[in-house]
C-alpha cells in the first residue's frame, strides 16, 4: 500500500502531506506542554491548593492574556516563588520571566486553555460576620466591575470570590503601596476604603466556597 501511494505522488507531494500531518500533531500537543511548567507552582488545571499563589482557572482569555502582558512589561511586581512541583521543583522562578519568555500566540493559547476550564474556589477558613461587613463594602464600592461577588469572568478584572486570602491580601498591599496599576475609577474607590474595610473585604470573597 505504501508502495502503491508513493508510486502515484511525487517525492515533494508525499513531503508535503507528510509534513502537513506532523505540524497538527506538533499544535495538539503544545498547549499541554505549554501550560505544563504552570502547573508547577499554580496545581493541576490551575487550581492552586497554595494560598499565596492564585487560582487561575476561570479567569477569561483576555483577563490572562492583559496580565501576561502586565507581568511581561513589569508593571506588576515579580516576586520569585519556588516551584512546587514537577521536574524543576525547588528551582525558583517568577512570572515576569515567565511571561516575557512566551510568544503572543503560546500566550493566547495558554489564556484559552486556562480560561476553558473551571474555577474552584478555595476550601478556607473566614469569619462570617467580617463576610457580612465586607459585602456592604463589595456593594457599594467594587459590584459595579466585579459583578456577583466578584465571580464573573465577564468583568475581566479578576475572579475574586472563592480566591485565597493570603494572595488577595498581597494583591491589596500592591494596590496600597502603588506596585501595581489599577484602573483609574477602581482607585477611587479603593483609596476610600480603610484596613477594617480591606479584612472585612477579604473575609466577603473567602466566603464564596
Ligand atoms: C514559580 C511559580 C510560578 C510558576 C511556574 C507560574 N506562576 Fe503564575 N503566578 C505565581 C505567583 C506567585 C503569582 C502571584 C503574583 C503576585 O503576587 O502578584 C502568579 C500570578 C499569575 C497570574 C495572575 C493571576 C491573577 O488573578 O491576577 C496569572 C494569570 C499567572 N500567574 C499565570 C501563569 C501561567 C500561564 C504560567 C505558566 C506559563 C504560570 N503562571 C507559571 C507563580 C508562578
Ligand atoms: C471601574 C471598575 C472597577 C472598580 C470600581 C473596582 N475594580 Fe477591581 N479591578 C478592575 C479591573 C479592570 C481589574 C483588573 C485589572 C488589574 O489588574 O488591576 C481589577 C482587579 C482587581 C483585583 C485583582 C484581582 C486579581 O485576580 O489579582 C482586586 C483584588 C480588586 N480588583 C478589588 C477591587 C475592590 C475591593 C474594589 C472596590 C473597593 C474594586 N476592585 C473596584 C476594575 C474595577
Amino acid at each position: 500500500m505504501i508502495r502503491y501511494v508513493s508510486e502515484f505522488l511525487s517525492p515533494l507531494c508525499l513531503a508535503v502531506v507528510l509534513t502537513a500531518a506532523g505540524t497538527a500533531n506538533v499544535l495538539a500537543a503544545d498547549v499541554n506542554e505549554l501550560v505544563e511548567p504552570c502547573a508547577g507552582c499554580h496545581g493541576k488545571d490551575g487550581v492552586s491548593t497554595e494560598s499565596d499563589i492564585p487560582i487561575i482557572a476561570g479567569n477569561s482569555a483576555t483577563y490572562i492574556i492583559d496580565t501576561m502582558v502586565s507581568f511581561k512589561d513589569e508593571e506588576r511586581p515579580c516576586e520569585e516563588t519556588e516551584i512546587l512541583d514537577g521536574p524543576r521543583k525547588g528551582e525558583k522562578e517568577d512570572m515576569c520571566k515567565i511571561a516575557a519568555d512566551l510568544s503572543e500566540a503560546d500566550t493566547k493559547l495558554i489564556a484559552e486553555h486556562f480560561a476553558g476550564k473551571p474555577f474552584v474556589r478555595a476550601k478556607q477558613e473566614f469569619d462570617a460576620d467580617k463576610a457580612k461587613l465586607g459585602k456592604g463594602v463589595h456593594d457599594t464600592s467594587c459590584k459595579k466591575c466585579h459583578e456577583n461577588g466578584g465571580s464573573s469572568p465577564d468583568d475581566d478584572a479578576g475572579i475574586l470570590a472563592g480566591q485565597w486570602i493570603p494572595y488577595l491580601r498581597d494583591q491589596f498591599e500592591e494596590y496600597a503601596a502603588d506596585e501595581r496599576p489599577m484602573p483609574k475609577k477602581m482607585k477611587t474607590k479603593f483609596e476610600k476604603l480603610n484596613e477594617t474595610d480591606i479584612e472585612n473585604l477579604v473575609h466577603y470573597y473567602a466566603s464564596f466556597q
